[in-house]
């Protein structure tokens, strides 16, 4: 299939008019509609995007303009109703926002979808393309810490918004391994009525079919980022090896010792540099099916399995295996498992978010 490619985006939030605007800027792409609910957004993203068709009616639009490529940015309870709308649609790929889902439920019933239908999807975790990162990753693939033993990823944000992003970025260094058991536990429900529904913290491990252990820590009692001030950028993801380690802080840079001493760069989390190597690579994989995106479904639906394990493990104790065999609301069973204490905080700050 050539280029360029017809381009819907569905739901003009912050997420929204990134996408839109990164389509637009491409040569590969024509972005040829963007719909959403809320008439400031639109108009707000039509002076934004020029010679744009705008609308609030997402499935009319859609049923007119028969797009190549179906984006929607939403919230993340929802999903379904969007992807079955992208399928009817024809469009050849989806591109649609991380996590996957809040339930493994949804993201089984996506995954099902997907499959039947014969539809190319990815999901946005797009960090990956910030040079801290691709310079970890890179250090990691050298062999210069040597055989990697262990992945981590730590943020101070909630799990819905941030833990997909650790898992996938510490999958990605440890080469896409599947993972085989989980483990984990929780605290804290102020956020489990989140538009991100999440518990306030959540912690556990992952040990992947290759050997290597994952560990993760996301929210309020995630250790701290010294050097990183901004609170949501609070982000530690690295791995460990027998001779060294590397690790990339979201909003500030990399690290790492391996046997070439110690070492440390710049980088930071933009979304102005991240999002035009992330929609080229869907014109790529849509020109020729050997180039598959970096962050395709599958991927993020491992990572989503992984959340859901997390949780499953908080809720029923123990070892979670991998990969799921049937669907959860694991949310809803969060919120009858965990117990009413106050979650512990790590930062003082935290507590305009967890107080
Ligand atoms: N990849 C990243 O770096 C990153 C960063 C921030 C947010 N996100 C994710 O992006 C998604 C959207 O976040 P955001 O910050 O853009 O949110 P937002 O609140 O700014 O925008 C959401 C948009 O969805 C629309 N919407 C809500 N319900 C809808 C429905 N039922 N049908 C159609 N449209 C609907 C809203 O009108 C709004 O325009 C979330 O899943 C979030 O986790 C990802």
């Amino acid at each position: 299939m050539k280029g360029p490619y017809r381009v819907i985006v569905v739901g003009m939030g912050k997420r929204g008019l990134h996408h839109a605007s990164a389509f637009k800027a491409s040569p590969r792409f024509q972005l040829v509609g963007v719909a959403s609910r809320d008439q400031q957004r639109l108009s707000a993203a039509a002076a934004k995007l020029g010679d744009v068709r705008t609308t609030s009616d997402a499935r009319a639009m859609t049923a007119e303009l028969k797009p190549d490529v179906f984006c929607f940015c939403t919230p993340p309870a929802v999903r379904l109703p969007l992807i079955d709308l992208a399928i009817q649609s024809g469009a050849q790929l989806i591109a649609f926002e991380k996590p996957v889902a809040v339930t493994s439920a949804e993201g089984m019933a996506i995954k099902e979808k997907l499959q039947n239908a014969g539809v190319k999807a990815v999901v946005s975790h797009q960090h990956r393309y910030g040079d801290h990162y691709r310079k970890v990753k890179s250090i990691v693939d050298s062999g210069a810490i040597g055989k990697v033993h262990s992945v981590y990823g730590t943020a101070t944000g909630w799990a819905t918004h941030m833990l997909s992003h650790l898992v996938d970025y510490t999958c990605w260094f440890n080469d896409y391994a599947p993972g085989e058991w989980v483990m984990g536990q929780a605290a804290g429900r102020g956020k489990l009525t989140d538009s991100h529904a999440s518990p306030d913290y959540v912690a556990g491990v992952v040990h992947f079919k290759n050997g290597v252990r994952g560990s993760y820590d996301c929210g309020a009692g995630a250790p701290d980022v010294a050097d990183v001030p901004y609170w949501w950028r609070k982000c530690r993801i690295g791995a460990q090896g027998d001779e060294g380690f590397a690790e990339v802080h979201t909003g500030g840079g990399w690290r790492a010792v391996t046997r070439d001493g110690v070492q440390s760069g710049p980088g930071t989390m933009d979304y102005d540099h991240d999002m035009p190597p992330y929609v080229d690579e869907i014109a790529d994989w849509l020109e020729d099916d050997a180039k598959p995106h970096p962050a395709r479904f599958d991927r993020a639906y491992h990572g989503l399995e992984i959340v859901s394990a997390l949780y499953r493990s908080v809720v029923e104790g123990g070892q979670i295996a991998l990969p799921l065999t049937g669907g959860a609301d694991e949310i809803a069973a969060l919120k009858r498992k965990i117990p009413d204490r106050k979650v512990l905080l790590t930062l003082p700050e935290s507590a305009k978010e967890y107080g």
